[in-house]
């Protein structure tokens, strides 16, 4: 089979490439490198012995679509391209409607030309918007609050009407709980631009020196012991759920949405004990005041991707945190 992944050179991306290549799959990556470094091409061969194809392109460019769909056989695409911080969307709405919604709909109005029809698009829980009650489930009602979710909620609309329109559309909405960890090998990992937003690069640099004190969003959630819960999910499981949900698109016709997550809730303090076991030493951290749009407790019900897919997740916090610690020690710096 013959892949391409649009942002394969970011931090799900380069797993799932990594995951493909070692399938035996043929890659071709397109990305405008925006938010990801060339270095990761010689990381992810170090790994795998191969070489994915990589073009350096937009997906919001005609051309460089065209390009990629007519000088490879295209099977299948992987569409994780797209700005992805939340707080940016707020100051620059444009930036993130014209790259994730306008560039996913000249994406896939190249596909419709070029005649490849199956999809696996990178969405979010953050569709789940603030109302839904966890665990999340993917009949629950949608919604957003900020541009970036915005962004993401009308991309899974506009591929739902597209499917509805032309039965020989097979697309897979992947709906992303809180990806942590990196590659066993220490190789790749997430190398955020600046002060980090998430959580775990954020713990991680500090961890490493790079960063100061870390700042817990409020202790007076309605949560165990008061901080935030999440489902963080190694991205090594949720690069085997783009596996397997390419396997299945093949046998699927229409548009749905899956949750990849491990159905677990864990706490901030939780993260930073873990983080501060797995490597040796405290991790200092102060309270204030909680994060604007930031909810108390977000986990899955990853009942439909078990059925459906085949998949569940398989590696726990200790193993994501460890993996996370071993990137990040190993690349202080990032790549
Ligand atoms: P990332 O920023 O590491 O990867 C995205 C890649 O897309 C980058 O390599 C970037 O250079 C590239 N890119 C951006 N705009 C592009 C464009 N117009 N043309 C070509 N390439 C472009 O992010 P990630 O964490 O790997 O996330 C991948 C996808 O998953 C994104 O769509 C993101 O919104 C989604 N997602 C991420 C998370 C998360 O917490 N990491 C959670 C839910 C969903
Ligand atoms: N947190 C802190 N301090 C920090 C950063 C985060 O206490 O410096 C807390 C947050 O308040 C939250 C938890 O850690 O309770 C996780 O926060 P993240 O920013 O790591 O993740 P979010 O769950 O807020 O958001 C992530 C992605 C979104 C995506 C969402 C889907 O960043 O893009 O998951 O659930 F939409």
């Amino acid at each position: 089979m013959s892949l391409l992944l649009t942002g394969g050179m970011g931090y799900i991306g380069s797993h799932t490439v990594v995951q493909l290549l070692d399938l035996g799959q043929d890659v071709v990556i397109l990305d405008n490198l925006s938010n990801a470094s060339e270095k990761v091409l010689e990381r992810i061969e170090e790994i795998t012995g191969k070489q994915p194809l990589f073009v350096k392109g937009d997906i919001c460019n005609r051309d460089d679509l065209n390009r990629v769909f007519t000088e490879h056989q295209i099977d299948a695409v992987i569409h994780f391209a797209g700005l992805k911080a939340v707080g940016e969307s707020n100051e620059i709405p444009l930036s993130y409607y014209h790259n994730n919604v306008s560039g996913s709909v000249t994406l896939f109005q190249a596909m419709a030309d070029h005649n490849v029809k199956q999809l696996v698009f990178s969405s979010s829980a953050t569709v789940y918007g603030e109302h839904n009650l966890s665990p999340l489930i993917e009949t629950m009602p949608t919604s957003a609050t900020n541009p970036y979710g915005k962004t993401k909620l009308m991309i899974e609309n506009i591929l739902f009407d597209l499917a509805k329109s032309d039965s020989e559309w097979s697309i897979i909405n992947l709906r992303y709980f809180n990806p942590i960890g990196a590659h066993a090998s220490g190789l790749i990992g997430e190398n955020p631009n600046g002060i980090p937003n998430n959580l775990l690069p954020y713990v991680a640099q500090v961890a490493v020196g790079r960063l100061e004190l870390l700042s817990v969003f409020g202790d007076d959630y309605d949560t165990p012991d008061g901080t935030g819960v999440r489902d963080y999910i190694h991205v090594v499981d949720l690069a085997n759920g783009h596996v397997k949900a390419l396997e299945k698109l093949s046998a699927l016709s229409g548009c749905y949405a899956i949750n990849l997550g491990t159905g677990n809730g864990t706490s901030v303090l939780e993260i930073v004990n873990t983080f501060s076991s797995v490597c040796g030493h405290e991790i200092p951290y102060q309270v204030v005041p909680r994060r604007a749009g930031d909810i108390a407790t977000v986990f899955a019900n990853a009942e439909k991707a078990r059925s459906l897919l085949g998949w569940q997740a398989e590696y726990d916090l200790n193993t994501m945190i460890e993996d996370t610690w071993r990137w990040q020690s190993s690349n202080p710096e990032g790549y």
